[in-house]
């Protein structure tokens, strides 16, 4: 089970010192679950400090480039991230498809480089709404899906774009629907995101395929993100 917070555009290093602090010790009350969060790439370094060297937690970014180094202004490469200590990166995620440009073949790229530098990598499929009433899900996610590395360190996320930050949560029956057919065609562990709270983690979490959350919104306050990973610690017991 992992519970990853993706911190997206929020939290400078100040404030990602202090939560970091408030949750390193969180792993040690959630037992089978692996806590990841992803702050912004200022607020790495912040955050790597705030949990020390002895936490459980693992921190990631928010994306990788494919280089290792060059001429790409305003990209950040694997290497750079992994001498900081960040273990994992996110790739693919459906804002970064939508506002800047991110391809199946960009995604593909980015998730090969991160892997075989070293990162874990959480890679982001997803349909939009207006391909979920087309009856096109499947055949995007198959697109998205059929990119990918095989790879022990990647995970995929399974986030509904429709879902993404609009309290509009996947029913857990169309969660596990999505879920199966991506394990059918690839054999990485696969994470729901898509107004993950407390109030829905456990029965989103208690789906057979669901094997953890990637969490926006709620993931921010550090008393729904605990709730989230104790709901992740509940079903891995269970
Ligand atoms: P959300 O975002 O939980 O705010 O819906 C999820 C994500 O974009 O990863």
């Amino acid at each position: 089970m992992l519970i990853a917070g993706n911190w997206k555009m929020f939290k400078g290093a100040h404030e990602a010192r202090a939560f970091a602090t408030r949750i390193r010790h969180l792993p040690e009350r959630t037992q089978g679950v692996d806590v990841v969060v992803c702050p912004p790439f200022v607020s790495l370094q912040a955050a790597l400090q705030g949990l020390g060297e002895e936490s459980l937690v693992r921190v990631y970014a928010q994306n990788v480039h494919w280089e290792l180094d060059g001429a790409f202004t305003g990209e950040v490469s694997a290497p750079m991230l992994l001498e900081l200590g960040v273990k994992g990166a996110i790739v693919g995620h459906s804002e970064r498809r939508q506002h800047f440009g991110e391809t199946d073949e960009t995604v593909r790229q980015r998730a090969e480089a991160g892997l075989e530098a070293g990162l874990s990598v959480i890679a982001c499929v997803g349909e939009t709404g207006t391909e979920r009433e087309s009856d096109e899900t499947q055949d995007v996610l198959a697109r998205q899906v059929g990119v990918l590395p095989r790879h022990e360190r990647l995970v995929i996320a399974y986030e509904p774009v429709w879902a993404i930050g609009t309290g509009r949560t996947a029913t857990p029956e169309m969660a596990q629907e999505a879920h199966a057919f991506i394990k059918s065609l690839h054999d990485a562990p696969v994470l729901y995101g898509g107004s993950v709270k407390p109030e829905n983690a456990l029965v989103l979490l208690g789906q057979p395929d669901v094997d953890g959350a990637l969490v926006g919104g709620a993931s921010l306050d550090p008393a729904s993100f605990e709730a989230i990973c104790l709901a992740g610690a509940e079903v891995a017991a269970a």
